[in-house]
């Protein structure tokens, strides 16, 4: 199946939605409330960690009440007045489309308004804002979920949204019921997934579901059997967590020289912490002045980083690291608290994505260079686009070719330049097994006692019959 499995199996109600068993009777108890007239508490809040199904919940509610839902990024100041229109009309006679569209039916569905992020509502000091939503917390006529990672960041910032709301708590979901979640994907998808890296998986999410299921599909797309772990992915979020706690240290601590030990103790280059660091300041400083001063000690410790390799002076790296952790942290003002959701460096990301790309391509080039008595270079230069282009217009061609070089779904979909779940390759390499390989390898590849190759079947087999060629092989 393909997709995001985090998506595919997003619980359609919510007897579907596991763990946090209370948490799912308070929502019902609040949603029951709905159903017959005005709660006290019009709106809930679902606190809790990210992955643990608060989005999930909140989604499912709505399938199982058959509401409309509306969901909003509460930090999007701009959505304050839609909200508030949207949340005042009544439920009966008017409603709008989940786009936010006027429109009239007769029995008037509730609209579940769901704002997302709220904890990054901006505070008191905005118009707007907070205050907004109080106000329509206190007012609504349609059922309201607010969203947070960090009650406290909110709650601080009114203490009358603490009087008017539901909260209910999600907690990490528990590593046996994570490893529960993951068994019966593995099952669903067909790869086999050895007990022991199930609870490998499971263990290493922190209770995070969002964060399993994804490693979960990481090691198992396209894998038949997952005995051994693909620790790589496993060893990649230990470190993710430990940069996201000297992310912490950096930016909240108060005393700079906490911050230089937390960031000493993380054993990455000075060039990946300045990526790290780079990548998330601008979302942890929301002062503009802090935000200012911060990156001009990131700027300083990446000029003392290029002075390291053009002087080969490595006691520069300790300036760099200090600049990123000691100067970072006393460049603020304003006092940063609260759950902030940092973000793995994107730069990071496309480079471990280009480098896949670019194994695949010299596994491809290679492969065809000794077909065809080429370099890879110069199959890469001079072969590659013409193959590439040869290969997606003509099913011939690509089937005998796909054959031919015994080609693996990834390096199919790296040349198709399609996703390896899309249609394109499923259908090469099922007409692959489908023992097509070997009637097309016959076809191409002239065989010994110099016969003319045996035609092919299909109507399109005419089209590109290939030349016999004694010695060296031609591709085209
Ligand atoms: N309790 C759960 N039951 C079933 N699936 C879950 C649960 N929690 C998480 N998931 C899985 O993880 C995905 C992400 O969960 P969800 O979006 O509900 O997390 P969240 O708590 O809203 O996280 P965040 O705070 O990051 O928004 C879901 O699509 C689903 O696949
Ligand atoms: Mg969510």
């Amino acid at each position: 199946m393909s997709g995001d499995w985090t998506e595919i199996y997003r619980p359609h109600g919510l007897a579907e939605v596991v763990g946090n068993p209370k948490a799912v009777e308070d929502l019902k108890a609040w949603a029951d409330a709905w159903v017959s007239g005005r709660p006290v508490k019009r709106a809930a809040v679902l606190i809790g960690t990210p992955g643990t199904g608060k989005t999930s919940a909140a989604l499912a509610l709505a399938a199982d009440y058959g509401w409309d839902v509306i969901e909003m990024n509460a930090s999007d100041q701009r959505n304050a007045d839609a909200i508030r229109s949207i949340a005042m009309r009544g439920a009966l006679g008017q409603t709008f489309t989940p786009d936010g569209d006027y429109h009239s039916t007769k029995e008037g569905k509730l609209k579940l308004i769901i704002l997302d992020e709220a904890d990054n509502i901006s505070g008191r000091e905005d118009r707007g804002g907070v205050p907004a939503i109080v106000e329509v917390v206190r007012t609504t006529k349609q059922p309201i979920i607010l969203i947070v990672n960090d009650w406290y960041a909110l709650s601080k910032k009114s203490s009358v949204l603490k009087s008017q709301t539901e909260q209910i708590k999600f907690s990490r979901i528990k590593t046996v019921t994570v490893r529960g979640v993951l068994r019966k994907i593995a099952r669903d998808q067909g790869v086999a997934v050895s007990d022991r890296a199930l609870e490998l998986l499971a263990e290493n999410s922190g209770g995070d579901l969002r964060s399993a299921v994804r490693d979960l599909q990481a090691v198992a797309t396209g894998r038949k059997e997952v005995t051994d772990l693909d620790t790589a992915v496993v060893s990649a979020r230990e470190v993710e967590k430990t940069m996201y706690q000297a992310m912490d240290a950096v930016f909240k601590a108060r005393d700079p020289r906490e911050a230089r030990a937390r960031m000493a103790e993380v054993e990455e280059t000075p060039e990946t912490k300045l990526l790290w660091i780079e990548e998330n300041l601008p979302i942890a400083y929301r002062d503009h002045l802090d935000l200012y001063r911060g990156m001009r000690e990131v700027a300083k410790a990446s000029s003392y980083l290029g002075r390291v390799y053009r002087r080969q002076h490595y006691g520069f790296w300790s300036y760099a690291g200090d600049l990123l952790s000691f100067g970072v942290c006393a460049a603020k003002r304003r006092e940063v608290h609260g759950y902030i959701r940092y973000q793995f460096p994107s730069y990071l990301m496309k480079m471990s994505r280009s480098k896949s790309v670019r194994m695949l391509q010299a596994q491809v080039c290679s492969k065809i260079g000794e077909m065809v008595h080429m370099s890879s270079a110069e199959v890469r230069q001079e072969v590659l686009p013409y193959f590439r282009l040869l290969f997606k217009t003509n099913k011939t061609f690509q089937l005998s070719m796909a054959a031919e070089l015994e080609l693996e779904d990834e390096e199919a979909a790296f040349i198709l330049e399609e996703k390896i779940d899309s249609s394109a390759v499923k259908n090469l390499m099922n007409a692959l097994k489908k023992g097509l390989d070997a009637n097309v390898k016959r076809a191409v590849r002239p065989n010994d006692r110099g016969k003319p190759p045996e035609a092919l079947e299909g109507p399109s087999a005419t089209a590109s019959k290939p030349q016999p060629a004694p010695s060296q092989r031609t591709l085209f």
